[in-house]
């Protein structure tokens, strides 16, 4: 649990760098589980301490002790190489301990619960658990019975919020803006926590969303009414949707769910949805080509395209040092106000 002294010393400490942006919005968030509550407010306060945390990684030796005696565990039960490295060094730059926990080869594989692993690692003394878990919903149940920051790194088929916020932060950093902006969202829409995120955050902020794919692959829910999803423009023709796109962002085809014959082959599905030269010439001269990751080159995007000048796939990457480390920063205030408080 957050060692009080360690938020106290934190709390009479200025941090390595400047913090006006947070002061004028009151981050009230322990955990980060998805976007779907965000406010405009919380989007702009997370992109702004993420370009303060650009600033810090510019530096000559990139490395402050914001987090000095803050205990970080990242709780995988599924593989990844962006999101664990980049919040393993995320912590490790603003000074916090890192410890690295793979299921595989956790008592997990011994059969133990997820509720009890988390209250384990509460004990052993995190105060942030980033988890990421093959079941939808796994990090609010975390969330329930800890009080360490619990952050999703991506549940099931449901959210994948620093994944949107690094994709929010990578448009920003060539629009300003993305209000207005058309974004065309094409693939695996149905198993993708990164679009269902994506979703959230940029219609709140004023984007133009189409979600391009097979019918099969377009979840449910993106209807005005039902709610589970924000109501965006779906559409089922990339050559159509793509026309005048300020964004691409390519999905990856989740290989590993396709056991459910939503399409009746690859080789027809990159025919109709494959993200390549021709079809990126009819949205905006210059228009951002992104993907999460991993990609199937040749599947859902070309070769060419997903190494060419209007790819950002690795500027994503990049900037989700920045984001995490933002977000490492914000779930952290929120122990060290209410420790603050409570000394009082
Ligand atoms: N985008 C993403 O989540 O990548 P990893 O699976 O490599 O973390």
């Amino acid at each position: 649990m957050t060692s009080v002294r360690a938020t106290e010393a934190r709390a009479a400490e200025a941090p390595p760098f400047a913090t006006g942006s947070s002061d004028s919005v009151a981050w009230q968030r322990r955990h980060l589980l998805d976007l779907d509550d965000f406010t405009v407010d919380e989007l702009e306060l997370v992109m702004q301490t993420a370009d303060t945390m650009k600033e810090v990684l510019s530096r000559e030796v990139p490395r402050v002790p914001a987090l000095r005696g803050t205990t970080i565990l990242t709780l995988f039960y599924e593989n990844s190489t962006r999101t664990r490295s980049s919040f393993e060094l995320a912590g490790k730059v603003l000074g916090a301990d890192v410890i690295n926990i793979a299921a595989s080869s956790s008592s997990v594989a011994k059969g133990e619960s997820l509720v009890d692993t988390v209250k384990t690692l509460q004990a052993v003394g995190a105060d942030v658990i980033i988890m990421r878990h093959s079941r939808s919903g796994a990090p609010y149940l975390a969330a329930r019975v800890v009080e360490s920051s619990i952050i999703n790194a991506g549940d099931g088929l449901h959210a994948h919020p620093t994944q949107a916020l690094l994709d929010l932060h990578t448009m920003r950093a060539s629009f300003g803006s993305v209000r207005g902006r058309k974004v065309v969202i094409v693939g695996d829409a149905l198993h993708s926590r990164v679009a269902r995120s994506n979703l959230w955050s940029l219609t709140a902020l004023g984007a133009e969303v189409t979600l391009c794919a097979p019918p099969t692959l377009i979840p449910r829910g993106l209807d005005a009414g039902e709610g589970t999803l924000p109501p965006v423009h779906v559409d089922t023709d990339l050559d159509r949707a793509i026309e005048g796109a300020d964004v691409v962002m390519a999905l990856r085809m989740q290989l590993e769910r396709m056991n459910g014959g939503f399409v009746p082959g690859m080789r027809e599905y990159s025919r109709m949805y494959q993200v390549n030269a021709s079809r990126l010439a009819r949205a905006k001269p210059g228009a951002l080509v992104l993907h999460p990751g991993p990609m199937n080159e040749g599947v859902e995007i070309s070769h060419e395209v997903a190494h060419g000048l209007q790819s950002h796939v690795e500027e994503q990457v990049a900037n989700g040092v920045a984001v995490r480390m933002a977000v490492l920063w914000l779930v952290t205030q929120h122990g060290r106000r209410r420790a603050a408080t409570e000394t009082e």
